[in-house]
């Protein structure tokens, strides 16, 4: 069985995995990082949404021997002593209900915000087309994500 190596939240990790193992598997049962959650087997969910060298990958989409030597964040690599502002945003704004579509709606916001530091409510609304969430009917979503932009500016 192959040895993938990668950086995970800053730190180098590595463990064996089978040429057909999925990067959200190898992360969170090798890595134990079961923050990035699995919701479907069809990649349409987004739960699973983690960042690969700064872009927004869903994990159930990439085999963990794709991002061999990759740099990986996951939602546990957010906060730094402190929730992340988008996380702060999505607290605020009550973003979330049950919270299992939580991690991959900050991650992709995140990476929207990188690309469009002021996006419109059509914007997030778009970008989050890969994202699906069950319980809050997306309005705090986009409220939380206009907000959390405005913050990661600071
Ligand atoms: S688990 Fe990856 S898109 Fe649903
Ligand atoms: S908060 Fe429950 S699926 Fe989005």
């Amino acid at each position: 069985m192959p040895t993938v190596s990668m950086t995970v939240n800053g730190k180098a990790a590595s463990g064996d995995a089978e040429p057909r193992t999925l990067l959200v598997h190898f992360l969170r049962e090798t890595l134990g990082l079961t923050g990035t959650h699995v919701g479907c087997d069809t990649s349409q969910c987004g739960a699973c949404v983690v960042h690969v060298d700064g872009k927004s990958v869903k994990s159930c989409t990439m085999l963990a021997v794709q991002a061999n030597g990759a740099e990986v964040t996951t939602i546990e690599g957010l906060a730094n002593g402190e929730l992340h502002p988008m996380q702060a945003a999505f607290r605020e704004h009550h973003g979330l209900q049950c919270g299992f579509c939580t991690p991959g709606m900050v991650m992709s916001a995140i990476d929207l915000v990188r690309h469009n530091a002021t996006p419109s409510e059509s914007d997030i609304r778009e970008w989050l087309e890969g994202n699906i969430c069950r319980c809050t009917g997306y309005h705090n979503i986009v409220k939380a994500i206009q907000a959390g932009a405005q913050a990661m500016k600071g």
